[in-house]
């Protein structure tokens, strides 16, 4: 079910977001059983209006009636699209048939690709150049290019009178949560693995580009007091907690907390379980964060959780069985991710893998992950069920592994 709330964030800035627990798939591939938001903003100005992004077309007329609630519709004298991507553009086709011939501001690329999602030619709408200004009454705003955040279309703007930046899918993060800004240090808790989800599915493979975008906010002088994404939380109290945890995860680090160790795993019958079984016992007494999720043939985790914990580990064992003579398919798609949406971060693995006639397992993840720059610092390979001996010596390889990743 999907609903929207209004919150007024200055006396004249309004979020408009739409509470999205219908989409189970965010993007058609990646599982988001807590749902998103969509945010938009209004800021109202003595000559009219400036709407900010917008929802997918789906909601589209429950876009146009949470409009209604803050300016009457036709009061809007220019809309900013950051993003083209049909989560913050699907509702701009309702939009403009009941608006007409209002400006629209964004890049070049914004307005290439916009028309070809709608389907028209948009004379109306005026590319931006990086640091030119949208002026309307007495607001301006600062147009700043922001390329691939998450497309080569992407831009914030920064309002300097309020301090606002909003940044559209920079900052964002999957959930729905309680409370529209950062109210309390328990929501932040509650929401930020959502948003190191959200920014190792959707953000991760742009990572260098993150990192370009803080430094050039920097050297631009922005003084952002707010951050307003496009998605979920808008950060009024803390908004250095989502800058520096998108930073950290930028360069595949965690933003706090203890060493982490990420065990992901496919089992077919049991042997690569087993042997995963003993190393799981065996860490469990480390003063470390143990995350473990299985693909077999009981339970498949959640990939987006999956990506999402890999991303700020400090260790991940990945336990993989062999299919047909070859990597397991699952986890061949999970490697595969990794390799595309990490790559440069250099994270550390150990593999594990069992075999019945070829260790080909073994030999697909080493290819792979080293083709991506991954460092691989310990194959544990054997064929069949691995015996006790096997398994005592491997999970103390492990603990040894990791006391001297620690102690380096
Ligand atoms: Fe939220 Fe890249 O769209």
């Amino acid at each position: 079910m999907a609903t929207y709330r209004k919150y007024k964030l200055t006396d004249n800035v309004y979020l408009l977001r739409l509470d999205d627990a219908d989409t189970r798939f965010f993007e058609g591939i990646w599982p988001i059983p807590e749902g998103i938001t969509y945010n938009a903003y209004i800021i109202t100005t003595g000559e009219g209006s400036i709407l900010i992004d917008g929802w997918k077309r789906e909601f589209s007329s429950m876009f146009i009636e949470a409009i209604e609630e803050v300016t009457d519709l036709r009061d809007i004298r220019k809309i900013v699209i950051h993003h083209t991507e049909p989560d913050h553009t699907g509702s701009l086709d309702a939009v403009l048939r009941a608006l007409g011939n209002v400006e629209l501001l964004g890049t070049q690329f914004a307005k290439s690709m916009l028309e070809a999602f709608l389907g028209k030619s948009l004379p109306n709408f005026k590319p931006l150049k990086d640091g030119e200004k949208i002026t309307l009454g007495d607001v301006e705003l600062t147009f700043i290019h922001t390329p691939w955040l998450h497309w080569p279309d992407t831009a914030m703007t920064y309002y300097a009178e309020k301090k606002i930046l909003f940044t559209c899918d920079a900052f964002g993060g999957y959930s729905i949560p309680r409370t529209v800004i950062d109210a309390s240090e328990d929501i932040v808790n509650e929401y930020l693995p959502h948003a190191r989800d959200y920014f190792a599915n959707i953000v991760a493979k742009y990572s260098q580009h993150v990192i370009k975008a803080v430094d050039k906010l920097v050297s631009m002088g922005i003084d952002y007091k707010i951050v307003a994404p496009g998605h979920g939380l808008v950060w009024v109290n803390r908004p250095d907690i989502i800058v520096k945890s998108y930073l950290a995860w930028a360069r595949g680090e965690r933003f706090g907390g203890k060493f982490k160790v990420v065990i992901v795993y496919s089992s077919m019958y049991g042997n690569v379980e087993k042997m995963i079984s003993s190393i799981v016992e065996r860490l469990e007494g480390l003063d470390i964060e143990l995350k473990v999720y299985k693909f077999t043939d009981k339970t498949h985790d959640n990939i987006s959780d999956v990506l999402g914990d890999m991303l700020d580990a400090d260790l991940i064992i990945l336990g993989a069985s062999t299919y047909e003579g070859a990597l397991n398919p699952l986890m061949e798609k999970i490697v595969s991710s990794i390799c595309s949406k990490f790559k440069g971060l250099r994270k550390r693995f150990i593999i594990v893998s069992s075999y019945g006639w070829a260790a080909s397992a073994d030999k697909e993840l080493t290819r792979k992950l080293t083709d991506a720059g991954m460092e691989i610092i310990k194959n544990i390979t054997y064929k069949g069920r691995p015996g006790r001996d096997l398994l005592e010596k491997a999970s103390e390889d492990v603990v040894k592994v990791i006391r001297d990743i620690r102690g380096a």
